[in-house]
């Protein structure tokens, strides 16, 4: 069988440093093929090749059997390879169907036109995202959900998929996952990136594992187990560090009521909620997409106003706060450490010293008065150390790191700050099984220290593993409250839907 499309050789240098090196990978007509591995294994610039937006250092990519050199996605796209980034790559200022029918000429002049047909294109994706919403004021899974639209729209014939699902609930999955069967059922060849491995397993054909920028092993996805496959990703077997479970663990009592909530309200998104997090404790918050919980810790942590009349009452340490800014917020010790890290994580082109030094900074951590470059490295190495961030040294810049260790230095720049209150929004999208152990550590050591911690997760196993209390959130209010270790998923998902 010749592949649909194939990398020979295929190798990326940075710098004289190899990102990926001499990969031979073949994807064949009508699957789906998993590539599975570690933050930084090189996944994205391997894909990246393949789809025209890196150029190899050396090897060939080859589409049924025929050499293909290809300078840009775009040309990559008329050639029927679709790529669905990790970070994402729409325009923010224009509207969800403009972005999907950007390179359609003749479509997209016509506004009403294009919200028409992207209503119904939406909606025979199962995708509820409204057309004519601007996409800077989509959450992080809406936008990846227009992404997916996109490359559907262009008929692609190969749809590489680079972690689709890190920000769609268990309902999105679904629909995400009857989608992937629908396009293979029509002949659509797909490469599918994740660090879920049980998603791999249930929806792959094939699955190929990558380690520091090599190919480790390539078999049917029949031949592997979960175990199996973290193995192949670590060079050893990690099963007993990831599957602790939330039974054995130890709850914490609470401290001093440090948030206090009270009848929460900000447009339509938050209504009229109350809840409360306490010292010395993890206290998760679970909630489909659009059920209001980043909305509220926005509006707790300065990020976005509250309403002016009726907005309610948000008090730390029983003082009645109302931060306009960010940067208030994080004077009194409250830190938000968002989901979105590509917007509001870090600046992208500045090293990962210098990002970790401006949360220092502006925690109010260091005595310099401006930049201390020793002080400064000094505190970096200490987070790159603490946190195994992957990169050459504390010089390179934020945008050259992979995925999972981009997060990283987002979670380093905000717990660098000393907070009283951290509010993690999806502290674990995108990050390989073995950072997930190193940051839910690093989490739990937080509260041991006494630090009020919020997580907000839609993956229900960290929030389980993590909470001591779980809160529910729907329809832009808490509707629910358990003690983290007395309640199972079904429970929570029940609360949470109904
Ligand atoms: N533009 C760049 N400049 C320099 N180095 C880069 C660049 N892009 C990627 N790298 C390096 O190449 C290596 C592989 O990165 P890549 O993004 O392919 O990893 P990944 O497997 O997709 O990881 P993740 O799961 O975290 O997304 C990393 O060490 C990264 O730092
Ligand atoms: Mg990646």
């Amino acid at each position: 069988m010749i592949p649909i499309l194939e990398i020979k050789n295929g190798t990326k240098e940075y710098r004289g440093i190899p990102a990926v090196k001499d990969v031979n990978f073949t994807l064949n007509p009508g699957e789906v093929h998993a590539l599975l591995g570690e933050n930084g294994a090189g996944k994205s610039t391997l894909t990246k090749m393949l789809s025209g937006v890196v150029e190899p250092t050396k090897g060939e990519v080859y589409l049924n059997g025929e050499k293909l050199v290809m300078k840009t996605p775009l040309e990559a796209l008329s050639k029927g390879i679709a790529m669905v980034y990790q970070e994402t790559s729409l325009v923010p200022s224009l509207t969800v169907a403009q972005n999907i029918y950007l390179t359609d000429d003749k479509k997209f002049h016509r506004l009403r036109g294009i919200y028409i047909a992207g209503q119904q294109f939406l909606q025979s994706l199962n995708f509820h995202v409204d057309p004519t919403a601007l996409v800077s004021s989509l959450g992080a899974g809406q936008k990846q959900m227009v992404e997916i639209a996109r490359a559907v729209h262009h008929k692609a014939k190969v749809i590489i998929f680079d972690e689709p699902t890190s920000t769609l609930t268990p309902e999105e999955k679904e629909q995400f996952f009857l989608l992937i069967n629908r396009l293979r059922d029509q002949g659509v060849s797909i490469i599918f990136i994740s660090h879920a491995l049980e998603e791999a397993l249930e929806i792959s054909d094939r699955i190929t594992v990558m380690r520091d920028g090599q190919h480790v092993v390539t078999d049917m996805t029949a031949n592997f187990t979960r175990d199996k496959i973290i193995s192949a990703m670590v060079g050893r077997s990690l099963s007993g560090e990831i599957h602790g479970s939330s039974q054995d663990k130890k709850v914490r009592i609470a401290g001093e009521k440090v948030l206090s909530v009270q009848n929460l309200s900000m447009q339509n998104i938050v209504r009229n909620t109350s809840f409360s997090v306490f010292a010395g404790q993890i206290t998760g918050m679970f909630g489909l997409i659009g059920s209001g919980r980043t909305e509220a810790a926005k509006v707790v942590s300065g990020v976005l106003k509250r309403n002016l009349f009726h907005g309610g009452q948000v008090r730390l340490n029983g003082r009645s706060i109302r931060y306009r800014v960010p940067r208030s917020a994080v004077k009194d010790g409250v830190i938000y450490v968002t989901e979105d890290r590509k917007i509001e994580g870090f600046f992208e082109t500045m090293s990962i010293s210098e990002n970790i030094y401006l949360g220092a900074l502006a925690g109010g951590r260091t005595k310099a008065k401006g930049v201390n470059m020793r002080e400064m490295k000094a505190i970096a190495k200490q987070w790159i150390d603490a946190l195994n961030v992957k990169a050459i040294n504390g010089d390179a810049r934020v945008i050259e790191l992979s995925g999972g260790n981009q997060q990283k230095v987002v979670i380093a720049k905000a717990l660098v700050q000393k907070p009283k209150l951290v509010i993690f929004d999806e502290p674990t999208r995108g990050v390989d099984v073995g950072a997930i152990v190193e940051i839910h550590n690093l989490i739990d050591r937080l509260a041991d220290e006494g630090i009020a911690v919020l997580v907000i997760s839609s993956y229900l196993p960290e929030v389980l593993q993590l909470s001591d209390r779980i809160l529910v959130c729907r329809q832009g209010r808490i509707v629910e409250e358990f003690e983290g270790h007395k309640t199972d998923e079904e429970t929570i998902m029940y609360a949470a839907v109904h």
